[in-house]
């Protein structure tokens, strides 16, 4: 067969690491009992009523989905208090990256955004052949006022996770307003709010009321997170009517898979279920930051589901000592933060195996 390459801009990708499976762990090692702390998934599982919703709507999976995600849409309506024409879908918010890049990038345009930081941002950037700034973190924390010094004429997208993945640090309203303020006419701010319903702290910016405003943002959110529907793939975004109208012209027809639309639609119902997540994740959160002062560890003050530490030491090393422990969480290794590991927050008793058997690989 002669040898057909791929774009260059195509070659110049990583493929995305998944955090391990429990499956190919237990195939691997032959361990069973196994803890999985790496993928930021919601430890209590989706609402009941999701879950109904999801049975039902397996019944009808032999036609098409509603490419409109019509019912989804009426209760994000509700739930937000937005316009139905501000509300765009994805297969995950992932997908709504992806689109993004597609419809706003060309080649010689110039994307912004941190590093660490999530990795798809880069990945819509290069794909589309754009100048990339990835500026640093300080102390774990996006720094907007160093993004916005990035900015200029050709800069497209800007991308900004508050919180962060993978350190779980949140940008202040006051940071978010300052760099909005410089953001250039034709650039978008697409603030990626994956952890939203987690956080609860005075200062966290109400991005959609930027969008109201008329400024040049993009808020993303997904079911995958609080709502622990990660396994459908579903994820929206709010922005202006323009905004939602080009991705729609460069989006999938049937992105978003009708289970999905009925599961993620029939959680928002369930706002216990939110709640009751949002507890057992503040107590592992804090059960997390105890172990690691006692540990002397130093980590950065999460917003999130999850808490990124650094181990002083090699964390491939302690993520593969904590494997064959039956624990998974993900060494920094691939955010180019070779001593720190991302550990997500599970159900207390995975929390206490964690940290048990953190302590006899540390010892
Ligand atoms: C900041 C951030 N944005 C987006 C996503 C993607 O979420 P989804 O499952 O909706 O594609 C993640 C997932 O980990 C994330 O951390």
């Amino acid at each position: 067969m002669a040898t057909i390459t791929a774009r260059e801009n195509v070659q110049r990708l990583v493929p995305y690491v998944a955090g391990k499976p429990i499956e190919e762990v237990q195939r691997e090692l032959g361990i069973t009992d196994i803890v999985k702390l790496a993928s930021n998934e919601s430890p209590l599982g989706p609402s009941a009523k999701a879950l109904e919703a999801a049975r039902k709507a397996l019944e009808n999976i032999r036609m098409y989905p509603e490419g409109s995600c019509y019912v989804l849409r009426q209760e994000l309506v509700k739930h937000l208090g937005v316009e139905p024409d501000m509300l765009m879908f994805g297969n995950g918010s992932d997908d709504l990256i992806h689109c993004l890049g597609l419809a706003y990038l060309d080649p010689g345009d110039e994307v912004v955004t941190a590093a660490p930081t999530f990795v798809q941002y880069r990945a819509a950037a290069l794909l589309a052949g754009c100048t990339l700034h990835e500026v640093p973190l300080k102390d774990y924390t996006y720094d907007l006022d160093a993004l916005a010094d990035r900015f200029n004429e050709r800069t497209r997208l800007v991308f900004i996770a508050n919180p962060n993945n993978p350190t779980g640090t949140m940008n202040t309203r006051a940071e978010v307003e300052r760099l909005l303020d410089r953001l250039p006419e034709r650039a978008l701010c697409v603030l990626d709010e994956a952890y939203y319903e987690y956080i609860d702290h005075p200062d966290y910016p109400q991005s959609i009321e930027y969008v109201r405003q008329g400024r040049n943002v993009a808020v993303l959110r997904t079911f995958s997170k609080i709502y622990a529907l990660a396994g459908l793939r579903v994820g929206y975004g709010i922005a202006a009517p323009e905004v939602v109208r080009a991705v729609d012209q460069v989006r999938e027809p049937f992105n978003v898979n009708t289970v999905a639309q009925y599961a993620a639609a029939a959680s928002l119902q369930d706002p216990d279920q939110v709640l009751r997540s949002r507890r057992v994740n503040d107590e592992g959160k804090k059960m997390f930051c105890e172990a690691f002062d006692c540990l002397g560890l130093k980590y950065a003050p999460s917003q999130a589901n999850f808490v990124f530490v650094d181990l002083g030491r090699d964390s491939v090393e302690v993520a593969d000592a904590l494997l064959r422990k039956g624990v998974i969480i993900r060494s920094g290794k691939i955010f180019g933060t070779p001593t720190c590991a991302r550990v997500t927050v599970g159900l207390p008793e995975e929390n206490r195996r964690f940290i048990a058997a953190l302590k006899e690989v540390l010892a």
